[in-house]
C-alpha cells in the first residue's frame, strides 16, 4: 500500500533532500507539493519546487502558498543556512513549468476532499497554508488521515531562538490554529528527535556516487549546509530534519510518540514555543525519541534509487 502525501515546503536544503527522498520512495504516492516562505522567499520556494520536480522527472502539480505570516510581518529569508537561492551556491535556475493558478490553502483542501480519509498532509516549513486550510474548510482535518509536521520542540529547546523551532516561529499563529484544530490527528517531528539524525560528509559522497545526478545536487548543497552546522554547533554533519518528517509518515514505527495536549506560544519573549496546554484541548503525537541509524540508512539506501 502507498502512502498518498502532499509536502508542504520551503526549499530549502532539507526540504530538497526530502522532496527527492519522497521522489525514490516506492511506498510514497507523491501527489504534489504546496510552497511557503521559510528558508526563502515563497515566490522562491515555488521556483525551487518546481526545479526539484523536473531534476527528478515527477510532472506533479505545485500550488503556491501564502507570502506572509497569518499575524506577523514577513521574515527575510534564512540565506545563511540554505544560501540566497535556497540551494547553498548552486545558482537560481527557471523551471520549464509554472505553479496552478489555485492557492496552496485550495489545493490542499480540494486534495483532502478527493482522497478522503487517505491524504497525509506533511508540513516542512511554516504552518501558515495549513492554517488557511483550516479556516477555509471546517472539514479540512477530518478529510485528512494525517497531519505529520516538521517542526517544535518539546524538551530539546529551540534552534532559532532560546525557545522555539523555526518553522514554528516563522508563523506562530498559523501553528497555533492548527495545533487547536487538528491535534488528534498531528504527528509533530521536531527537534527532540530530529537532532539526533545526523549526516556526515562521506554520507553525501556515497549518495553522489550512487546517484550522480539527483545525489550529485544534495552533495553540492550539503556543503554549504554543513558549513553551517559547523560554525553554530562545531559540527561535521547536518541533521535530516525534513526528511524525518517525510519518513514518518511511512515508517510510524521507527519513531517514539508520546501524547500530550500542546499549544503555540505568540508571547514575544517566547513566541514559537511548543508547550504544554491544559487537558481541555487534545493530544498530539510528539516524536521524542527515533532510531536514528535506521532512519538514516532508509534515506540513504533510497536516495540511492535515483539517477
Ligand atoms: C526546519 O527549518 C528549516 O530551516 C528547515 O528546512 C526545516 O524545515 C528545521 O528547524
Ligand atoms: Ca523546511
Amino acid at each position: 500500500m502507498t502512502t498518498k502525501l502532499i509536502i508542504d515546503t520551503d526549499p530549502g536544503i532539507d526540504d530538497a533532500m526530502a522532496i527527492f527522498y519522497a521522489a525514490a520512495a516506492p511506498d510514497i504516492e507523491l501527489l504534489g507539493l504546496t510552497t511557503i516562505f521559510g528558508n526563502v522567499t515563497t515566490k522562491m520556494a515555488t521556483r525551487n519546487a518546481l526545479r526539484l520536480l523536473e531534476a527528478a522527472d515527477l510532472d506533479l502539480p505545485v500550488a503556491e502558498g501564502a507570502g506572509q505570516p497569518l499575524v506577523l510581518p514577513p521574515f527575510e529569508p534564512s540565506a545563511h543556512v540554505h544560501g540566497e537561492e535556497g540551494f547553498g551556491d548552486i545558482p537560481a535556475a527557471t523551471p520549464k513549468g509554472q505553479a496552478l493558478d489555485e492557492e496552496a490553502a485550495d489545493f490542499l483542501i480540494r486534495m483532502a476532499r478527493l482522497h478522503k480519509g487517505e491524504l497525509i498532509v506533511c508540513p516542512i516549513g511554516p504552518l501558515t497554508n495549513i492554517a488557511l486550510a483550516v479556516q477555509r474548510d471546517p472539514d479540512f482535518v477530518k478529510n485528512c488521515k494525517q497531519i505529520v509536521i516538521m517542526g517544535g520542540s518539546l524538551e530539546a529547546g529551540g534552534n532559532i531562538s532560546p525557545h522555539a523551532e523555526a518553522n514554528i516561529y516563522h508563523d506562530p499563529h498559523a501553528a497555533e490554529v492548527v495545533f487547536a484544530a487538528a491535534a488528534g490527528k498531528i504527528t509533530m517531528v521536531g527537534l527532540d528527535v530530529t537532532l539526533k539524525i545526523l549526516c556526515v560528509p562521506e554520507d553525501f559522497d556515497a549518495i553522489k556516487e550512487r546517484s550522480p545526478e539527483l545525489g550529485g545536487m544534495l552533495k553540492q548543497m550539503s556543503v554549504f549546509y554543513i558549513k553551517f552546522y559547523q560554525e553554530v554547533a562545531n559540527l561535521n554533519g547536518c541533521s535530516l530534519h525534513d526528511p524525518a518528517a517525510v519518513i514518518a509518515c511511512t515508517h510510524p514505527d521507527l519513531f517514539q510518540t508520546r501524547a500530550v495536549p500542546l499549544r503555540v506560544s505568540v508571547d514575544p519573549e517566547t513566541s514559537g514555543a511548543t508547550e504544554l496546554a491544559d487537558d481541555a484541548r487534545g493530544k498530539t503525537n510528539v516524536a521524542m525519541d527515533v532510531d536514528a541509524e535506521a532512519v538514516k540508512a532508509l534515506f540513504l539506501k533510497r536516495l540511492s534509487l535515483l539517477p
